[in-house]
Protein backbone atom coordinates (compact mmCIF):
# COMPACT_ATOMS: atom_id res chain seq x y z
CA UNK A 1 0.00 0.00 0.00
CA UNK A 2 1.22 3.13 -0.60
CA UNK A 3 0.02 6.86 0.25
CA UNK A 4 -0.22 10.19 -1.83
CA UNK A 5 -1.20 13.60 -0.31
CA UNK A 6 -1.29 16.88 -2.06
CA UNK A 7 -2.07 20.22 -0.81
CA UNK A 8 -3.24 23.16 -3.02
CA UNK A 9 -0.33 24.46 -4.93
CA UNK A 10 -0.02 28.73 -3.32
CA UNK A 11 0.00 31.46 -5.24
CA UNK A 12 3.27 32.74 -3.92
CA UNK A 13 2.29 36.76 -3.77
CA UNK A 14 0.82 36.32 -0.52
CA UNK A 15 2.27 35.43 2.41
CA UNK A 16 2.45 31.84 4.17
CA UNK A 17 -0.23 32.56 6.67
CA UNK A 18 -2.37 30.57 8.82
CA UNK A 19 -4.83 29.75 5.91
CA UNK A 20 -2.56 28.29 3.64
CA UNK A 21 -0.73 26.76 6.53
CA UNK A 22 -3.32 24.98 7.48
CA UNK A 23 -3.92 22.15 4.74
CA UNK A 24 0.08 22.21 4.39
CA UNK A 25 0.12 20.58 8.30
CA UNK A 26 -3.24 18.66 7.53
CA UNK A 27 -1.08 17.08 4.90
CA UNK A 28 1.72 16.69 6.78
CA UNK A 29 0.03 14.82 9.87
CA UNK A 30 -1.50 12.44 7.19
CA UNK A 31 2.32 11.71 5.21
CA UNK A 32 3.46 11.66 9.07
CA UNK A 33 1.09 8.73 9.82
CA UNK A 34 1.70 6.97 6.65
CA UNK A 35 5.01 6.93 7.14
CA UNK A 36 4.84 5.24 10.83
CA UNK A 37 2.12 3.01 9.78
CA UNK A 38 5.15 1.57 7.18
CA UNK A 39 3.85 2.67 3.69
CA UNK A 40 5.93 4.15 1.09
CA UNK A 41 4.41 7.66 0.69
CA UNK A 42 4.95 10.53 -1.44
CA UNK A 43 3.58 13.97 0.05
CA UNK A 44 3.60 17.24 -2.61
CA UNK A 45 3.35 20.77 -2.00
CA UNK A 46 4.66 23.94 -4.23
CA UNK A 47 3.60 26.98 -5.50
CA UNK A 48 1.37 28.03 -8.55
CA UNK A 49 3.52 30.30 -9.95
CA UNK A 50 1.86 31.62 -13.68
CA UNK A 51 -0.91 33.44 -13.93
CA UNK A 52 -1.70 37.62 -14.51
CA UNK A 53 -1.54 38.10 -10.87
CA UNK A 54 2.00 36.98 -10.90
CA UNK A 55 2.81 38.95 -14.21
CA UNK A 56 1.32 42.17 -12.57
CA UNK A 57 3.48 42.31 -9.78
CA UNK A 58 6.59 41.65 -11.55
CA UNK A 59 5.96 44.27 -13.87
CA UNK A 60 5.27 46.63 -10.55
CA UNK A 61 8.46 46.25 -9.40
CA UNK A 62 9.87 46.37 -12.45
CA UNK A 63 11.60 42.65 -12.56
CA UNK A 64 10.97 39.45 -14.48
CA UNK A 65 8.37 37.11 -13.57
CA UNK A 66 10.41 34.48 -13.15
CA UNK A 67 13.16 36.42 -10.70
CA UNK A 68 10.02 37.54 -8.65
CA UNK A 69 8.91 33.88 -8.12
CA UNK A 70 12.53 32.91 -7.48
CA UNK A 71 12.43 35.17 -4.63
CA UNK A 72 8.42 34.03 -3.26
CA UNK A 73 8.94 30.37 -3.55
CA UNK A 74 12.09 30.31 -1.33
CA UNK A 75 10.31 32.19 1.19
CA UNK A 76 7.21 29.56 1.12
CA UNK A 77 9.81 26.88 1.76
CA UNK A 78 11.67 28.41 4.70
CA UNK A 79 8.24 28.66 6.14
CA UNK A 80 7.50 24.83 5.72
CA UNK A 81 10.76 24.03 7.17
CA UNK A 82 9.81 26.00 10.37
CA UNK A 83 6.69 24.78 10.36
CA UNK A 84 8.49 20.65 10.41
CA UNK A 85 6.91 20.38 7.00
CA UNK A 86 7.83 16.79 5.68
CA UNK A 87 7.29 17.38 2.07
CA UNK A 88 8.88 15.00 -0.19
CA UNK A 89 8.86 17.13 -3.04
CA UNK A 90 8.20 21.35 -3.77
CA UNK A 91 6.72 21.46 -6.96
CA UNK A 92 7.05 24.89 -8.80
CA UNK A 93 4.68 25.08 -11.83
CA UNK A 94 7.55 26.70 -13.75
CA UNK A 95 9.83 23.50 -13.20
CA UNK A 96 10.92 21.86 -16.51
CA UNK A 97 9.18 18.65 -15.85
CA UNK A 98 5.97 20.30 -15.27
CA UNK A 99 5.53 22.54 -18.61
CA UNK A 100 6.16 19.57 -20.53
CA UNK A 101 3.22 17.63 -18.66
CA UNK A 102 0.99 20.69 -18.99
CA UNK A 103 2.12 20.67 -23.12
CA UNK A 104 1.28 16.58 -23.28
CA UNK A 105 -1.67 17.10 -21.59
CA UNK A 106 -3.23 19.80 -23.71
CA UNK A 107 -1.75 17.81 -26.97
CA UNK A 108 -3.74 14.60 -26.03
CA UNK A 109 -7.18 16.40 -25.03
CA UNK A 110 -7.00 18.24 -28.84
CA UNK A 111 -6.15 15.13 -30.37
CA UNK A 112 -9.23 13.60 -28.08
CA UNK A 113 -10.95 16.53 -29.95
CA UNK A 114 -11.62 18.36 -26.79
CA UNK A 115 -10.21 21.51 -27.64
CA UNK A 116 -11.57 24.29 -29.76
CA UNK A 117 -11.22 28.34 -30.12
CA UNK A 118 -13.50 30.86 -29.58
CA UNK A 119 -13.37 33.86 -27.62
CA UNK A 120 -14.44 34.88 -24.23
CA UNK A 121 -15.51 38.06 -22.58
CA UNK A 122 -16.87 38.60 -18.88
CA UNK A 123 -16.01 39.87 -15.65
CA UNK A 124 -12.42 38.57 -14.09
CA UNK A 125 -11.44 38.46 -10.78
CA UNK A 126 -7.32 38.97 -10.82
CA UNK A 127 -7.18 37.28 -6.97
CA UNK A 128 -8.66 34.17 -8.09
CA UNK A 129 -7.48 33.97 -11.66
CA UNK A 130 -11.04 33.27 -12.33
CA UNK A 131 -14.18 34.82 -14.70
CA UNK A 132 -17.45 35.00 -12.41
CA UNK A 133 -20.95 35.11 -14.20
CA UNK A 134 -22.80 38.22 -13.46
CA UNK A 135 -24.90 36.77 -11.54
CA UNK A 136 -21.87 35.72 -8.94
CA UNK A 137 -20.81 39.28 -8.21
CA UNK A 138 -21.64 41.07 -5.38
CA UNK A 139 -21.91 45.15 -6.57
CA UNK A 140 -19.61 44.02 -9.37
CA UNK A 141 -16.86 42.60 -6.74
CA UNK A 142 -15.86 39.25 -6.97
CA UNK A 143 -17.52 38.08 -3.87
CA UNK A 144 -14.21 36.14 -2.39
CA UNK A 145 -12.22 39.33 -2.30
CA UNK A 146 -14.38 42.21 -2.47
CA UNK A 147 -12.49 44.09 -5.49
CA UNK A 148 -14.34 44.99 -8.56
CA UNK A 149 -13.58 42.48 -11.29
CA UNK A 150 -12.53 43.57 -14.22
CA UNK A 151 -14.34 43.01 -17.90
CA UNK A 152 -11.81 41.06 -20.02
CA UNK A 153 -12.89 39.89 -23.90
CA UNK A 154 -9.71 37.81 -25.37
CA UNK A 155 -9.70 34.91 -27.90
CA UNK A 156 -9.18 31.66 -26.45
CA UNK A 157 -9.22 27.87 -26.68
CA UNK A 158 -11.87 26.22 -24.79
CA UNK A 159 -12.41 23.14 -23.12
CA UNK A 160 -15.03 20.95 -24.23
CA UNK A 161 -16.48 20.53 -19.82
CA UNK A 162 -19.86 20.26 -20.64
CA UNK A 163 -18.94 16.40 -22.75
CA UNK A 164 -18.12 15.70 -19.49
CA UNK A 165 -21.06 16.67 -17.23
CA UNK A 166 -23.07 12.84 -17.24
CA UNK A 167 -19.69 11.13 -17.03
CA UNK A 168 -18.69 13.05 -13.62
CA UNK A 169 -22.35 12.16 -12.39
CA UNK A 170 -22.09 8.37 -13.11
CA UNK A 171 -18.45 8.93 -11.30
CA UNK A 172 -19.68 10.64 -8.22
CA UNK A 173 -22.51 8.13 -8.08
CA UNK A 174 -20.39 5.14 -8.64
CA UNK A 175 -17.47 6.61 -5.98
CA UNK A 176 -19.52 8.07 -2.97
CA UNK A 177 -16.23 8.49 -1.13
CA UNK A 178 -14.44 10.99 -4.09
CA UNK A 179 -15.38 13.79 -2.45
CA UNK A 180 -15.07 14.29 1.68
CA UNK A 181 -16.77 15.40 3.72
CA UNK A 182 -20.07 14.44 2.45
CA UNK A 183 -22.32 17.80 2.44
CA UNK A 184 -19.38 18.61 -0.41
CA UNK A 185 -19.95 15.61 -2.39
CA UNK A 186 -23.58 16.61 -2.50
CA UNK A 187 -22.55 20.54 -2.88
CA UNK A 188 -20.78 19.70 -6.32
CA UNK A 189 -23.76 17.13 -7.26
CA UNK A 190 -26.51 19.56 -7.58
CA UNK A 191 -23.85 22.17 -9.07
CA UNK A 192 -22.61 19.72 -11.92
CA UNK A 193 -26.80 18.19 -12.36
CA UNK A 194 -27.35 21.53 -13.38
CA UNK A 195 -25.38 21.81 -16.68
CA UNK A 196 -21.60 22.78 -17.19
CA UNK A 197 -20.06 25.27 -19.54
CA UNK A 198 -16.89 24.64 -21.63
CA UNK A 199 -13.96 26.31 -19.55
CA UNK A 200 -11.39 28.96 -21.10
CA UNK A 201 -8.13 27.40 -20.99
CA UNK A 202 -5.87 29.75 -22.44
CA UNK A 203 -4.90 33.23 -22.04
CA UNK A 204 -3.58 35.31 -25.08
CA UNK A 205 -3.97 39.19 -23.23
CA UNK A 206 -0.92 38.53 -21.39
CA UNK A 207 2.54 36.24 -21.52
CA UNK A 208 3.18 34.59 -18.29
CA UNK A 209 2.42 31.35 -18.10
CA UNK A 210 3.35 28.09 -19.89
CA UNK A 211 2.26 28.37 -24.22
CA UNK A 212 -0.09 26.51 -25.89
CA UNK A 213 1.57 23.71 -28.04
CA UNK A 214 -0.50 24.23 -30.68
CA UNK A 215 -0.46 27.73 -30.71
CA UNK A 216 2.10 30.33 -29.78
CA UNK A 217 -0.27 33.19 -29.45
CA UNK A 218 -1.68 31.60 -26.17
CA UNK A 219 -0.82 30.66 -22.48
CA UNK A 220 -2.19 28.21 -20.70
CA UNK A 221 -4.94 29.14 -18.43
CA UNK A 222 -3.26 29.19 -14.84
CA UNK A 223 -6.20 26.28 -13.34
CA UNK A 224 -5.64 24.18 -16.38
CA UNK A 225 -1.64 24.32 -15.80
CA UNK A 226 -1.49 24.13 -11.48
CA UNK A 227 -3.63 21.05 -11.46
CA UNK A 228 -1.52 18.99 -13.31
CA UNK A 229 1.02 19.15 -10.98
CA UNK A 230 -0.43 16.69 -9.24
CA UNK A 231 0.42 14.49 -11.70
CA UNK A 232 4.24 16.06 -12.80
CA UNK A 233 4.96 15.90 -9.34
CA UNK A 234 5.06 12.52 -9.01
CA UNK A 235 6.92 12.00 -12.58
CA UNK A 236 3.88 11.09 -15.10
CA UNK A 237 6.27 11.21 -18.24
CA UNK A 238 9.73 10.92 -16.42
CA UNK A 239 8.95 8.22 -13.81
CA UNK A 240 6.05 6.27 -14.96
CA UNK A 241 6.62 3.27 -12.38
CA UNK A 242 6.50 5.77 -9.34
CA UNK A 243 4.02 7.82 -10.85
CA UNK A 244 1.83 4.24 -11.16
CA UNK A 245 2.44 3.64 -7.82
CA UNK A 246 1.24 6.31 -6.05
CA UNK A 247 -1.76 8.01 -8.55
CA UNK A 248 -4.23 5.33 -7.32
CA UNK A 249 -3.97 6.13 -3.55
CA UNK A 250 -4.10 10.04 -4.02
CA UNK A 251 -5.55 12.24 -1.64
CA UNK A 252 -5.95 15.62 -2.33
CA UNK A 253 -6.13 18.16 0.29
CA UNK A 254 -7.78 21.54 -0.72
CA UNK A 255 -10.06 24.37 0.74
CA UNK A 256 -13.41 24.50 -0.21
CA UNK A 257 -12.92 28.03 -1.98
CA UNK A 258 -11.44 25.66 -4.95
CA UNK A 259 -13.75 22.47 -4.54
CA UNK A 260 -14.75 22.59 -8.33
CA UNK A 261 -11.90 23.11 -9.93
CA UNK A 262 -10.81 19.87 -8.45
CA UNK A 263 -13.92 18.20 -8.24
CA UNK A 264 -15.46 18.92 -11.68
CA UNK A 265 -12.72 20.07 -14.12
CA UNK A 266 -9.77 17.95 -12.68
CA UNK A 267 -11.72 14.48 -13.18
CA UNK A 268 -12.53 15.86 -17.07
CA UNK A 269 -9.06 16.94 -18.11
CA UNK A 270 -7.76 13.38 -16.71
CA UNK A 271 -10.22 11.69 -18.24
CA UNK A 272 -10.10 13.42 -21.57
CA UNK A 273 -6.25 12.77 -21.09
CA UNK A 274 -6.80 9.00 -20.43
CA UNK A 275 -5.98 9.45 -16.87
CA UNK A 276 -8.11 7.89 -14.13
CA UNK A 277 -9.40 10.31 -11.52
CA UNK A 278 -7.67 10.60 -7.83
CA UNK A 279 -9.24 8.66 -5.27
CA UNK A 280 -10.69 11.37 -3.24
CA UNK A 281 -10.51 14.91 -2.66
CA UNK A 282 -11.04 16.34 1.35
CA UNK A 283 -12.26 20.39 0.95
CA UNK A 284 -11.26 21.81 4.31
CA UNK A 285 -13.21 24.62 6.12
CA UNK A 286 -11.69 28.76 6.04
CA UNK A 287 -10.04 30.00 9.73
CA UNK A 288 -11.92 33.27 10.01
CA UNK A 289 -11.54 36.13 12.14
CA UNK A 290 -14.03 37.54 13.49
CA UNK A 291 -16.56 36.18 10.73
CA UNK A 292 -14.02 36.83 7.89
CA UNK A 293 -11.67 34.98 5.97
CA UNK A 294 -8.28 36.25 5.50
CA UNK A 295 -5.68 36.52 3.37
CA UNK A 296 -3.22 39.30 1.84
CA UNK A 297 -6.07 40.19 -0.09
CA UNK A 298 -8.10 41.35 2.62
CA UNK A 299 -5.02 42.72 4.85
CA UNK A 300 -5.21 41.19 7.72
CA UNK A 301 -3.10 37.83 7.72
CA UNK A 302 -2.09 35.62 10.61
CA UNK A 303 1.29 34.65 9.85
CA UNK A 304 3.07 31.27 11.09
CA UNK A 305 6.03 33.04 11.95
CA UNK A 306 4.38 35.22 14.16
CA UNK A 307 2.55 32.29 16.23
CA UNK A 308 5.60 29.95 16.23
CA UNK A 309 7.72 32.96 17.75
CA UNK A 310 5.22 33.22 20.69
CA UNK A 311 3.98 30.09 21.11
CA UNK A 312 5.71 27.20 19.83
CA UNK A 313 5.23 25.11 16.58
CA UNK A 314 3.91 22.16 18.03
CA UNK A 315 1.15 23.98 20.64
CA UNK A 316 0.14 25.65 17.27
CA UNK A 317 0.28 22.32 15.20
CA UNK A 318 -1.83 21.47 18.21
CA UNK A 319 -4.17 23.76 18.37
CA UNK A 320 -5.18 24.11 14.56
CA UNK A 321 -6.45 20.28 14.57
CA UNK A 322 -8.38 20.68 17.96
CA UNK A 323 -9.96 23.35 17.86
CA UNK A 324 -12.71 22.87 15.05
CA UNK A 325 -13.01 19.53 12.63
CA UNK A 326 -11.36 19.66 9.35
CA UNK A 327 -13.75 20.41 7.20
CA UNK A 328 -15.51 22.62 9.19
CA UNK A 329 -14.76 26.56 9.44
CA UNK A 330 -13.63 27.33 12.82
CA UNK A 331 -12.65 31.22 14.28
CA UNK A 332 -8.56 31.42 14.80
CA UNK A 333 -8.27 33.02 18.07
CA UNK A 334 -5.18 33.62 20.05
CA UNK A 335 -6.62 33.66 23.65
CA UNK A 336 -8.54 29.66 22.70
CA UNK A 337 -4.70 28.93 21.36
CA UNK A 338 -3.21 29.87 25.08
CA UNK A 339 -6.39 28.13 27.07
CA UNK A 340 -5.48 24.76 25.06
CA UNK A 341 -2.23 24.48 25.58
CA UNK A 342 -2.52 25.45 29.01
CA UNK A 343 -5.17 23.28 30.07
CA UNK A 344 -4.68 20.31 27.68
CA UNK A 345 -1.05 20.51 26.70
CA UNK A 346 0.95 21.75 29.34
CA UNK A 347 -1.55 20.39 32.52
CA UNK A 348 -2.54 17.75 30.74
CA UNK A 349 0.06 15.35 28.11
CA UNK A 350 3.19 17.46 29.62
CA UNK A 351 1.83 16.63 33.07
CA UNK A 352 1.36 12.62 32.40
CA UNK A 353 4.44 12.46 30.69
CA UNK A 354 6.34 14.30 33.75
CA UNK A 355 4.55 12.19 36.50
CA UNK A 356 5.73 8.77 35.07
CA UNK A 357 9.08 9.94 34.41
CA UNK A 358 9.32 11.22 37.65
CA UNK A 359 8.05 8.55 39.98
CA UNK A 360 10.63 6.04 37.59
CA UNK A 361 13.01 8.07 38.60
CA UNK A 362 12.66 8.55 42.13
CA UNK A 363 10.64 4.67 42.84
CA UNK A 364 13.38 2.57 40.41
CA UNK A 365 16.50 4.83 40.33
CA UNK A 366 15.23 5.66 36.67
CA UNK A 367 14.96 2.09 35.57
CA UNK A 368 12.21 1.12 33.81
CA UNK A 369 10.42 -1.92 35.37
CA UNK A 370 9.07 -5.15 33.77
CA UNK A 371 5.55 -5.85 34.84
CA UNK A 372 4.58 -9.26 36.95
CA UNK A 373 1.07 -10.51 37.75
CA UNK A 374 -0.84 -8.54 35.89
CA UNK A 375 -4.79 -7.49 37.82
CA UNK A 376 -8.15 -6.91 35.85
CA UNK A 377 -7.22 -2.74 35.81
CA UNK A 378 -4.07 -3.53 34.37
CA UNK A 379 -5.26 -5.40 31.46
CA UNK A 380 -8.11 -2.32 31.20
CA UNK A 381 -5.42 0.01 30.29
CA UNK A 382 -3.84 -2.38 27.24
CA UNK A 383 -6.97 -2.70 26.16
CA UNK A 384 -7.95 1.38 26.51
CA UNK A 385 -4.74 1.09 24.00
CA UNK A 386 -5.55 -0.98 21.91
CA UNK A 387 -9.15 0.69 21.63
CA UNK A 388 -6.99 4.23 20.77
CA UNK A 389 -4.97 3.04 18.70
CA UNK A 390 -7.61 1.71 16.53
CA UNK A 391 -9.62 4.94 17.15
CA UNK A 392 -6.48 7.15 16.13
CA UNK A 393 -5.83 4.92 12.70
CA UNK A 394 -9.30 5.16 11.83
CA UNK A 395 -9.89 8.88 12.37
CA UNK A 396 -6.47 9.41 10.94
CA UNK A 397 -7.82 7.22 7.61
CA UNK A 398 -10.31 9.50 7.46
CA UNK A 399 -8.86 12.84 8.13
CA UNK A 400 -11.09 13.45 11.31
CA UNK A 401 -7.82 14.75 12.80
CA UNK A 402 -9.77 16.25 15.65
CA UNK A 403 -11.55 12.42 16.52
CA UNK A 404 -7.92 11.42 16.58
CA UNK A 405 -6.97 13.70 19.14
CA UNK A 406 -9.59 13.20 21.23
CA UNK A 407 -8.96 8.96 21.40
CA UNK A 408 -5.52 10.35 22.48
CA UNK A 409 -6.55 12.50 25.35
CA UNK A 410 -9.21 10.32 26.50
CA UNK A 411 -6.77 7.88 26.47
CA UNK A 412 -4.24 10.09 28.72
CA UNK A 413 -7.41 10.44 30.77
CA UNK A 414 -7.35 6.37 31.42
CA UNK A 415 -3.66 7.00 32.57
CA UNK A 416 -4.46 9.92 35.17
CA UNK A 417 -7.62 7.12 36.50
CA UNK A 418 -5.39 4.03 36.45
CA UNK A 419 -2.32 6.40 38.16
CA UNK A 420 -4.41 7.80 40.84
CA UNK A 421 -6.35 4.35 41.57
CA UNK A 422 -3.06 2.85 42.06
CA UNK A 423 -1.23 5.35 43.97
CA UNK A 424 2.36 4.62 43.00
CA UNK A 425 3.60 6.49 46.04
CA UNK A 426 1.74 4.54 48.54
CA UNK A 427 2.52 1.26 47.02
CA UNK A 428 6.40 2.58 47.44
CA UNK A 429 5.56 3.08 50.81
CA UNK A 430 3.68 -0.16 51.65
CA UNK A 431 6.74 -1.85 49.63
CA UNK A 432 4.65 -3.58 47.56
CA UNK A 433 7.29 -3.85 45.01
CA UNK A 434 5.89 -6.05 42.54
CA UNK A 435 2.69 -4.34 42.30
CA UNK A 436 4.44 -0.83 42.17
CA UNK A 437 6.95 -2.06 39.12
CA UNK A 438 3.69 -3.60 37.55
CA UNK A 439 1.66 -0.09 37.67
CA UNK A 440 5.29 1.63 36.52
CA UNK A 441 6.31 -0.80 33.79
CA UNK A 442 2.14 -0.09 32.75
CA UNK A 443 2.31 3.51 32.42
CA UNK A 444 5.82 3.69 30.68
CA UNK A 445 3.95 1.54 27.94
CA UNK A 446 1.11 4.12 27.82
CA UNK A 447 3.82 6.81 27.04
CA UNK A 448 5.25 4.50 24.63
CA UNK A 449 2.06 4.36 22.75
CA UNK A 450 1.44 7.94 23.66
CA UNK A 451 4.31 8.91 21.55
CA UNK A 452 3.71 7.12 18.39
CA UNK A 453 0.19 8.53 18.49
CA UNK A 454 0.80 12.33 19.02
CA UNK A 455 4.02 12.11 16.47
CA UNK A 456 1.74 13.22 13.42
CA UNK A 457 0.45 16.47 15.01
CA UNK A 458 3.56 17.09 17.56
CA UNK A 459 6.92 15.57 16.07
CA UNK A 460 9.32 17.36 18.36
CA UNK A 461 6.64 16.26 21.34
CA UNK A 462 6.62 12.89 20.39
CA UNK A 463 10.19 12.39 20.48
CA UNK A 464 10.81 13.98 23.26
CA UNK A 465 8.24 11.51 24.80
CA UNK A 466 10.48 8.46 23.24
CA UNK A 467 13.82 10.10 24.45
CA UNK A 468 12.34 10.56 27.79
CA UNK A 469 11.35 6.88 28.06
CA UNK A 470 14.78 5.63 26.79
CA UNK A 471 14.13 5.12 23.22
CA UNK A 472 15.77 6.47 20.15
CA UNK A 473 12.87 7.19 17.81
CA UNK A 474 9.36 6.80 17.76
CA UNK A 475 7.66 4.17 17.98
CA UNK A 476 6.32 2.77 14.67
CA UNK A 477 2.65 1.50 14.44
CA UNK A 478 3.95 -1.92 13.94
CA UNK A 479 5.75 -1.68 17.14
CA UNK A 480 2.62 -1.00 19.34
CA UNK A 481 2.27 -4.56 20.78
CA UNK A 482 1.73 -4.22 24.49
CA UNK A 483 4.49 -5.90 26.77
CA UNK A 484 7.12 -4.70 29.13
CA UNK A 485 9.04 -3.50 26.09
CA UNK A 486 10.99 -1.02 27.73
CA UNK A 487 12.22 -2.83 30.84
CA UNK A 488 15.62 -1.66 31.94
CA UNK A 489 15.42 1.58 29.89
CA UNK A 490 16.97 4.34 31.17
CA UNK A 491 14.04 7.63 31.62
CA UNK A 492 15.67 10.60 31.02
CA UNK A 493 15.18 13.40 33.47
CA UNK A 494 13.82 16.59 31.65
CA UNK A 495 11.90 19.16 32.16
CA UNK A 496 8.24 19.34 31.08
CA UNK A 497 7.36 19.47 27.48
CA UNK A 498 5.47 22.30 27.43
CA UNK A 499 5.26 26.20 29.43
CA UNK A 500 2.55 27.66 30.43
CA UNK A 501 1.69 30.58 28.43
CA UNK A 502 -0.01 33.63 29.25
CA UNK A 503 -2.96 34.78 27.98
CA UNK A 504 -2.83 38.41 26.67
CA UNK A 505 -4.86 40.53 24.60
CA UNK A 506 -5.28 39.64 20.64
CA UNK A 507 -2.52 41.85 18.89
CA UNK A 508 -2.79 42.43 15.36
CA UNK A 509 0.34 40.27 13.95
CA UNK A 510 3.01 42.56 11.62
CA UNK A 511 1.75 43.07 8.14
CA UNK A 512 3.75 41.89 5.88
CA UNK A 513 3.79 42.27 2.45
CA UNK A 514 5.82 39.69 0.18
CA UNK A 515 6.06 40.81 -2.75
CA UNK A 516 7.68 44.73 -1.72
CA UNK A 517 9.48 43.19 0.88
CA UNK A 518 11.44 41.56 -1.05
CA UNK A 519 15.29 43.03 -2.67
O1 LIG B 1 -6.12 28.87 -4.80
N1 LIG B 1 -8.46 29.32 6.00
O2 LIG B 1 -3.92 29.16 -4.18
P1 LIG B 1 -4.05 30.03 -2.85
C1 LIG B 1 -8.15 28.07 5.62
N2 LIG B 1 -3.10 28.39 -6.53
N3 LIG B 1 -7.49 27.78 4.49
C2 LIG B 1 -7.10 28.79 3.73
C3 LIG B 1 -7.36 30.14 4.06
C4 LIG B 1 -8.08 30.39 5.27
N4 LIG B 1 -8.38 31.60 5.70
N5 LIG B 1 -6.85 30.92 3.09
C5 LIG B 1 -6.28 30.08 2.19
C6 LIG B 1 -4.92 28.77 -5.01
N6 LIG B 1 -6.44 28.81 2.57
C7 LIG B 1 -4.43 28.01 -6.22
C8 LIG B 1 -4.53 26.53 -5.95
S1 LIG B 1 -4.24 23.96 -6.64
C9 LIG B 1 -4.04 23.12 -8.07
C10 LIG B 1 -4.13 25.63 -7.09
C11 LIG B 1 -5.94 27.60 1.88
O3 LIG B 1 -2.69 30.53 -2.54
C12 LIG B 1 -7.07 26.75 1.35
O4 LIG B 1 -6.65 25.41 1.33
O5 LIG B 1 -5.13 31.03 -2.96
C13 LIG B 1 -7.22 27.25 -0.06
O6 LIG B 1 -7.84 26.30 -0.91
C14 LIG B 1 -5.79 27.49 -0.45
O7 LIG B 1 -5.18 27.99 0.75
C15 LIG B 1 -5.69 28.48 -1.60
O8 LIG B 1 -4.39 28.94 -1.74
MG1 LIG C 1 -6.74 32.25 -2.78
Amino acid sequence: MTTYVTTPIYYPNDVPHIGTAYPTLAADVVARWSRLCGKETFFLTGTDEHGKKIENAALKKGILPQQLVDGLSKEFVSVFQRMGISYDRFIRTTDADHVRVVQEILERANNHGDIYKGFYEGRYCVECEAYYAPGDLKDGCCPLHLKPAELLREDCYYFRLSNYRDWLLEYYTTHPGFILPPSRYKEVVSFVSGGLDDLCISRSSFKWGIPIPFDDDHITYVWFDALLNYISGIGFLDEPDTFEKFWSNTTHIIGKDILRFHAVIWPAILKSAGISPPERIFAHGFWLINGQKFGKSLGNSILPDYLIGRYGLDPLRYYVFRECSFGEDGDFSEANLVQRNNSELAKGLGNVVQRVTTMILKYCDGVIPSYHLREPADLELERAARIALSEVSNALENLAFSRALEAIWDYMTCLNTYTNAREPWRLAKQRDTLKLETTLAHLAEGLRFLSTFTAPFMPDTASAIARRIGLRDVPRVGQLRWGSTLAMREVENGSPLFKLLEAHVFDAPPKTDLVSALP
